[in-house]
């Protein structure tokens, strides 16, 4: 089955075309960052604006690349949600027009589902059940993946999603945008150990993340030692670095303690991190529990990801009807 995916949920438009759902013939990623860079963040003005100029070309460009037509398809799946409205809407319209055309079948898939999906792209892949640990922009939540298509929510963030928390840290460092990404290579050259940011700790317990305390702790340390020099903020992005991932390394591993599942993914734009790869391999390599990183590129928001998990849902024989819409809040679990 040949499956093309497209995504426009935030300020990547992406589209890919897939072979029985794990083989990528190609996967276009056209990123927004020189339109969003000066700003410091995501405008979704922009995004979606920019997302109309560059979603036919995109997946046109994933055709050819595939060798394949849009009569070849055998399905498109589309992220439905959650992400910007207007990001979606682009996404959402281009895959309804194109199915509409050809009388192709069509599937909305949950961008949260799309990058649990990343994992089973790579040729070794995890068995059910596994715990999925999704880190990006805008979602940091812990999943238990009991079978197929079956999610349930055992943590997520109470404030800020953790990429959110390195893009804010970035633009209090000058560090630009994205700030995952500078975070990592201003931290390079620091100690991190320099400064103690704090870590929260739920009071009821809950495999619960926030990150909110330590972007205002960043904020009130650099007004407080004034102007920094190169190194001041290479130690600065260092700590806070290290404190993200220990927080997000321990909850996982007490997760899956708890749980009694010992087979992780890590997914989402922050797995990006090598920092977070190299903790938590080492953490799980320590206790004898499987890991599943994907390779960066699947890790951050692509259309390969989308196709695969939108291909499961097509051959379990869902389809969406022409009147589905983006849903900015759409929830996995
Ligand atoms: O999954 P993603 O591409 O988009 C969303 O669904 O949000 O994640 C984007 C997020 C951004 O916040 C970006 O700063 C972060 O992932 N990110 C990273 C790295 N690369 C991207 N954070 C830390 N280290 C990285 N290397
Ligand atoms: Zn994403």
């Amino acid at each position: 089955m040949i499956v093309l995916g497209i995504e426009t949920s935030c300020d990547e438009t992406a589209a890919a075309v897939l072979d029985g759902g794990r083989k990528i013939l190609s996967s276009v990623v056209a990123s927004q960052d020189d339109v969003h860079g000066p700003y410091g963040g995501v405008v979704p003005e922009l995004a979606s604006r920019r997302h109309l100029e560059v979603v036919v070309p995109v997946i046109r460009r994933a055709l050819r690349e595939a060798g394949t037509g849009l009569t070849d398809l055998d399905g498109i799946a589309v992220t439905q949600g959650p992400g910007l409205v207007g990001s979606l809407l682009v996404g959402c319209s281009a895959a309804k027009a194109i199915a509409w055309a050809h009388g192709t079948p069509l599937v909305g898939v949950n961008h949260l589902e799309g990058h649990i999906y990343s994992a089973l792209l790579e040729e070794r892949a995890p068995e059910h059940p596994f715990l999925a640990l999704v880190v990006s922009g805008g979602h940091t939540a812990l999943y238990v993946v009991e079978a197929p298509r079956s999610y349930a929510r055992v943590g997520q963030t109470r404030d800020d999603a953790a990429g959110e928390a390195f893009d804010k840290v970035a633009k209090l460092l000058g560090l630009g945008y994205p700030g995952g990404p500078a975070i990592e290579r201003a931290a390079r050259g620091g100690n991190a150990k320099a400064i103690r940011f704090p870590t929260a700790s739920m009071s009821d317990g809950a495999p619960d993340f926030s990150f909110s305390g330590i972007k205002t702790a960043v904020s009130l340390h650099v007004r407080r030692a004034g102007p920094l020099s190169p190194e001041q903020v290479a130690d600065v992005a260092a700590s806070f670095q290290a404190t993200v991932v220990k927080t997000l390394v321990r909850k996982s591993l007490r997760a899956g303690q708890r749980l009694g599942i010992r087979r992780l993914v890590l997914t989402g734009g922050v797995a990006a991190n090598t920092a977070l790869r190299e903790a938590l391999s080492a953490e799980c390599g320590e206790r004898g529990w499987e890991l599943f990183i994907p390779s960066r590129a699947l890790c951050t928001d692509n259309a390969a990801m989308i196709a695969a998990a939108g291909h499961d849902r097509l051959v379990a024989g869902e389809r969406a009807p022409l009147t589905m819409n983006a849903d900015p809040s759409l929830a996995l679990a």
